[in-house]
């Protein structure tokens, strides 16, 4: 096992890598992959605290674990309303996650423009009256992750965090990107310093680390505890053992898929093909003949098909039909890939 690189409270964290709550992508079978690959925490995917209070089905069951994620299980939640926090991580608490996260970065509109998400950064007193209370009420530890403010105007992390380790948060991960910023521009990483400067709580670095070496660039520019990596671990889970697309075999590519599959099956379901399915397109991008594969793995309809299919295409690129056995350079996800998508589910 990895040695421990920080604390969350009294939880240690074995390792400095960490996938990042994905809506849409962090679900149980994702998770539990990318741990064995060596991601140091899991991230549920972001849940309203109505959806929680109400326990709406489909919501609840992101909240699904598997017995190795624990005890760096962290459970997210987003809301606005103060007294449903309170409601809806007691709630959760019953679930035993080992923690729960409040979402402060959601930028889409009809999260954030209602207060939760990142509209909660434009209230840093309320953030506080927020972490106050759960961490006086729940037994488990509080984190927090955070953009660096709503705008240009407002760049108010250093006051953000400081609320958060004040009122008892165990953590903050930080996106160094503002609200307005979406996920365009340049994260500023300058700020993640100095936000780790000034608080002694442990800080996740977090955005535009898109391959290994970035990882330790992330680390040695901003002193971070660890790096927290969201579009760049789609179709590269290898990224947490510190290596890039360049250097997976097509074989190793291959039986990954065959093992990604296999758990959202077991997870899902038949029906865990076709949510596969977004994680396939990654896998195979950059791959040579990729458009044909890709056209037959999106039409296909069985898992066993699916397998066969890659399958023979692993096998007619060992007898030379493909010049190279091994993957392209995963283009990087293109930053206006996500922008418009639903970052986050609205409540
Ligand atoms: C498809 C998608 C879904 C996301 N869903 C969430 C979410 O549920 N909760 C959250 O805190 N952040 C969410 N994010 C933001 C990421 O966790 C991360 O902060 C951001 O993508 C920057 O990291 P990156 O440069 O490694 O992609 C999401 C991002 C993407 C691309």
């Amino acid at each position: 096992m990895e040695k421990v690189c920080f604390y969350v409270r009294d939880i240690p964290v074995h390792g400095d890598v960490i996938l990042a709550p994905m809506d849409g992508y962090s679900d149980q079978p994702f998770r539990v992959l990318c741990r064995e690959y060596g991601s140091a925490m899991s991230y549920t995917e972001f849940v309203a605290i109505e959806a929680v209070i109400y326990a709406a089905k489909k919501a609840m069951r992101m909240f699904d674990y598997a017995p190795m994620e624990k005890p760096q299980m962290s459970f997210q939640i987003f809301g606005a309303d103060e007294d449903k926090f309170i409601l809806a991580a007691q709630k959760l608490e019953r679930l035993q996650p080992g923690i729960i996260d409040i979402n402060m970065g959601c930028s889409v509109p009809n999260v954030s423009g209602r207060g939760a998400g990142a509209g909660m950064l434009r209230d840093p007193q309320k953030i506080g009256r927020i972490f106050n209370r759960l961490t006086h009420t729940l037994q488990v530890p509080v984190t927090g992750k955070i953009r660096l403010g709503w705008d240009s105007q407002m760049r108010n992390y250093l006051e953000v965090a400081k609320t958060l380790e004040d009122n008892g948060a165990a953590l903050i991960a930080v996106h160094g990107r503002t609200k307005e910023m979406k996920y365009g521009g340049k994260a500023d990483w300058d700020a993640i310093a100095e936000i780790k400067q000034a608080v002694k709580i442990p800080v996740i670095g977090n955005g535009d680390v898109k391959t290994a070496e970035d990882i330790d660039r992330m680390k040695a520019h901003t002193g971070c505890d660890g790096v927290m990596i969201a579009r760049a671990a789609i179709g590269n889970p290898w990224i947490f053992r510190r290596r890039n697309r360049a250097q997976v075999t097509l074989h190793e590519m291959v039986e990954l898929q065959k093992r990604h599959l296999q758990l959202m099956v077991d997870y899902y379901g038949d029906f865990g093909l076709i949510l596969f399915r977004k994680h396939a397109v990654k896998y195979i991008y950059g791959l040579p003949g990729a458009a044909e594969l890709r056209q037959k793995l999106m039409t296909c309809t069985s898992p066993g098909r699916f397998v066969e299919l890659i399958s023979e295409y692993e096998e007619r690129s060992l007898h030379g039909e493909w010049d190279s056995h091994t993957v392209e350079p995963a283009q990087p996800a293109d930053e206006g890939e996500f922008a418009e998508m639903t970052e986050c589910r609205a409540a």
